[in-house]
């Protein structure tokens, strides 16, 4: 029977060593809940790093065990391939520069020979897996390389390639030393999608200065291989968020919060803790809310939901220090015995409890920076069952172009940011609801089901043609 294997850097669940025993964990970040309800269809594999330096073999077979029985084969890491490969090149190279900031980016040849020695071990683990029959379909900026060592071990296998975060203009990639070997890594590949069609434009522009190689209607004529190229904007699970939101423990979870906040109105915002997610600019547009219109003292507050994330990196461990200052000073200058303006979380929160905060929310905050797509502005909408609610929605979210029902924002404008904040709290009911019905209608239309089944019916078709060419 033929399957998927699904390969990314991370896997869907985390091992996370407490004192002396192993506990498994959903990982969170969009890739993983996104896929984490399709990967366990029909005999499918994911192949991943499952978060965790192991000790010896006897702890190694066990989490492979373990993890084996949930349908994932682990692609266990040593500490200098993470110092390296992970938060060197992968999150200290290619992640600010694919999005647009490239002053935090650096650029050492080790890590570069760390990101291609890991890639090949990636490698050597799914062709120990896969069978000639088997898709194999690989996610992310961790793996641009992948689809051409998996090509040249095995040239007729059925190869797609998925990015997660923005495709950046040629400009940046051009400042890549190793530009042109990640562009050809990814063409390994017989279909290569992206969230937005702006990615996929700055991907053909770049493979055309970098390659050569030009398309006609997503159709890229890569030496003796045609590869496609098309747009598919990630969905989430629709029926998940909606019936965790629905669910009696959400509910608890609600009233308790709600037991605590009285009748305050709430603005919520959840994001990893990172520099494109605009976290700092939020805080500043919070405070300028309290200062321009004071009259939402005492009856508004934001809840902030910080994940940690790649918190080894510089810019990172930078950016926490910022917002741990931020969140103190702006309570300690407005808060009162009864009101807390800013609730900050520095922690992941599980789905039921994650779900009672949408809930609780009048106001969804999303304001990244640069955005691959940004499933959380989509949980949000998934969640208001009862049509009320506002979306803040960054227009350089890969979200924004099918969000447009939205109050669309400019992230770095502050006096704009500002503006929604307060439209958001004044906006009349039946003006939320016609919005939130638009916006809820699509995402339980294009749910991460249909772009699988998109995904896949294309890459299916980009086979045949290849094939039919070939004989
Ligand atoms: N998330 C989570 N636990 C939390 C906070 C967030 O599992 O405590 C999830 C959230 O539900 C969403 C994902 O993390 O599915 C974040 O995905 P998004 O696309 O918004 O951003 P990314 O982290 O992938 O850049
Ligand atoms: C984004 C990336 C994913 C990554 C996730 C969490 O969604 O596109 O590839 O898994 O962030 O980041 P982490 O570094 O913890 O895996």
């Amino acid at each position: 029977m033929s399957r998927t294997i699904i390969v990314s850097n991370r896997l869907p669940t985390k091992v996370l060593r407490t004192d002396d025993s192993l506990t498994f964990q959903a990982s969170e970040g969009g890739l993983a809940t996104g896929l984490g309800s399709i990967y366990q269809q029909a005999g499918n594999v994911w192949v991943g790093w499952p978060g965790l330096f192991v000790e010896d073999a006897t702890e190694e077979g066990y989490v492979r065990e373990q993890l084996r029985q949930d349908s994932m084969e682990p692609v266990f890491l040593t500490e200098a391939e993470i110092r390296d490969y992970y938060e060197g090149f992968s999150n200290s190279t290619l992640w600010p520069t694919f999005h647009y900031f490239p002053q935090y980016a650096t650029y050492e040849p080790a890590h570069w020979a760390a990101y291609v020695a890991v890639n090949e071990k990636f490698c050597q683990a799914v062709l120990a897996l896969a069978g000639p029959d088997d898709t194999i379909w690989v996610h992310d900026y961790q793996l641009l390389l992948l689809p051409a060592m998996l090509r040249a071990a095995r040239p007729r296998a059925t190869i797609g390639f998925f990015l997660h975060i923005p495709f950046p203009s040629y400009e940046l990639i051009r400042v890549l030393p190793w530009a042109r070997e990640l562009v050809a890594g990814v063409l390994g590949a017989d279909l290569i999608g992206f969230h937005t069609f702006g990615f996929m434009r700055h991907f053909l522009s770049s493979v055309s200065h970098l390659l050569g190689f030009t398309a006609h209607n997503g159709r890229l004529e890569a030496g003796q291989r045609t590869v496609l190229v098309d747009t598919f904007p990630m969905g989430i699970d629709y029926d998940r968020y909606a019936e965790a939101a629905a669910s009696e423990s959400a509910r608890q979870h609600e009233a308790s919060y709600r037991q605590v906040l009285g009748d305050i109105r709430v603005i919520l915002s959840i994001d990893r803790l990172d520099y494109s997610k605009g976290i700092a600019e939020r805080l500043r547009a919070f405070e300028q809310l309290l200062v321009r219109h004071p009259e939402w003292r005492g009856q508004v507050s934001l809840i902030m939901v910080v994940v940690p994330s790649r918190d080894q990196v510089a810019q990172y461990a930078v950016l926490k220090e910022e917002i741990d200052e931020l969140v103190g000073r702006i309570n300690a200058a407005y808060r009162t015995m009864r009101w807390t303006p800013i609730h900050y979380f520095y922690r992941s929160f599980p789905l039921d409890e994650l779900a009672s905060l949408y809930r609780l929310a009048e106001v969804g905050l999303v304001t990244p920076m640069r955005d691959g797509m940004n499933l959380v502005a989509k949980e949000f909408v998934a969640t208001k069952a009862n049509d009320h609610g506002v979306l803040i929605l960054s227009e350089r979210a890969g979200a924004a172009r099918e969000l447009s029902d939205a109050l669309i924002i400019n992230p770095t404008d502050l006096d704009q940011l500002t503006a929604a904040l307060h439209e958001a709290l004044v906006m009349p009911a039946n003006e939320q609801a016609r919005r939130m019905r638009a916006m809820r209608r699509l995402v339980r239309q294009y749910d991460v089901f249909a772009w699988t089944d998109l995904f896949m019916s294309r890459l299916a078709y980009a086979k045949q043609e290849q094939l039919s060419l070939d004989t």
